[in-house]
């Protein structure tokens, strides 16, 4: 990751988490923090995006397009992994790439426990910022530590360490939306991490992606429309390094003494829920895989 202000990536779940709340699937998700963590320009594509009003300009109709498809690929992503810590709650939780991640002050089920926000150093002081300029975010329910991580090179466990968190303990880790980001050795040495740090009953709830033909496709043509637009695109900062098909997570995980008990497409999740199925094959390429390290 080079977004130097934070990452944009984590921006644009974010305005999708803000779209999608109280809109999209209302009972069963919701994200009222989203909003609060979002600044002036950023909130304007989200209210034309809830408003169904496009703005008129081809470049802002082509960030208003993806604000409006990443909010029906995170609903039955949130969902899902909202589900997975409220069946099996651990004392303690890790988001390992945070981002502008709003559970620990929207889940009332997280209050009391400690929740620690790993991110990369540039993602984690850019939610900071965010954090002191919203005053609807300036109570988490959990015990919030901030852990500044570069996932490709430093060392979670140290890091993890000085800010308290208990190996002794078990910890449900919430892996969200990073794997492509990363290529594959360095998902296979946080996940080598993440087992070492793993008490028996620990929980592994990964976002990732797997290959599309038609999603790779959708990013060149992205990419093409920003050097159109001479402007340095989100995917330029955050390319996308590894896909993993559900038999490469599952052996991942397995051979760091993980056993995965779930691993559905968001397609498959939306359907189920009931919610919007519009973008299809990016919701069919998104998936959520549910891992234990039996107690
Ligand atoms: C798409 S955002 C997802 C954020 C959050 N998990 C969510 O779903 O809202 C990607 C996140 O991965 C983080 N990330 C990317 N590369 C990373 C690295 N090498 N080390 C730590 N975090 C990284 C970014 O900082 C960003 O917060």
């Amino acid at each position: 990751m080079r977004a130097t202000g934070g990452s944009r990536t984590a921006v644009l779940v974010c305005q999708g988490r803000a779209v999608a709340d109280g809109r999209i699937a209302p009972g069963r998700f919701t994200d009222p923090v989203a909003v609060s963590l979002l600044r002036a320009d950023e909130r304007r594509t989200v209210e034309q995006v809830r408003a169904g009003a496009p703005p008129a300009g081809w470049l802002e109709r082509v960030d208003y397009e993806s604000v409006r498809a990443c909010a029906a690929v995170l609903v039955p992503r949130t969902i899902a992994i909202d589900d997975a810590v409220r069946e099996r709650p651990s004392p303690q939780v890790v988001l390992l790439g945070a981002g502008l991640d709003g559970r620990a002050w929207r889940m009332p089920e997280l209050a009391g426990r400690v929740v620690f926000e790993v991110d990369h150093p540039d993602s984690a002081r850019d939610k900071r910022e965010r954090l002191a300029e919203s005053p609807a975010a300036a109570r988490p329910v959990a015990d919030v530590r901030f852990v500044a991580v570069d996932l490709g090179r430093d060392r979670l466990g140290n890091a993890l360490a000085a800010a308290g968190h208990q190996t002794a303990t078990p910890t449900t880790w919430i892996w969200e939306g990073v794997v492509p980001y990363l290529t594959r050795p360095e998902a296979a040495r946080t996940v080598a991490a993440v087992a070492a740090l793993s008490a028996p009953g620990s929980r592994l709830i990964v976002n990732y992606q797997a290959p599309q033909a038609a999603i790779a496709a959708g990013r060149l043509i992205a990419r093409s429309l920003d050097v159109l637009a001479r402007r340095r695109g989100i995917w330029a900062d955050e390319p996308w390094r590894s896909r993993w098909t559900a038999p490469a997570m599952r052996d991942l995980l397995g051979g760091d003494g993980f056993i995965v008990h779930g691993d559905d497409d968001l397609l498959t999740i939306a359907t189920r829920l009931a919610a919007p199925t519009p973008r299809r094959a990016a919701l069919r390429s998104g998936r959520v895989a549910v891992a234990d390290r039996p107690a």
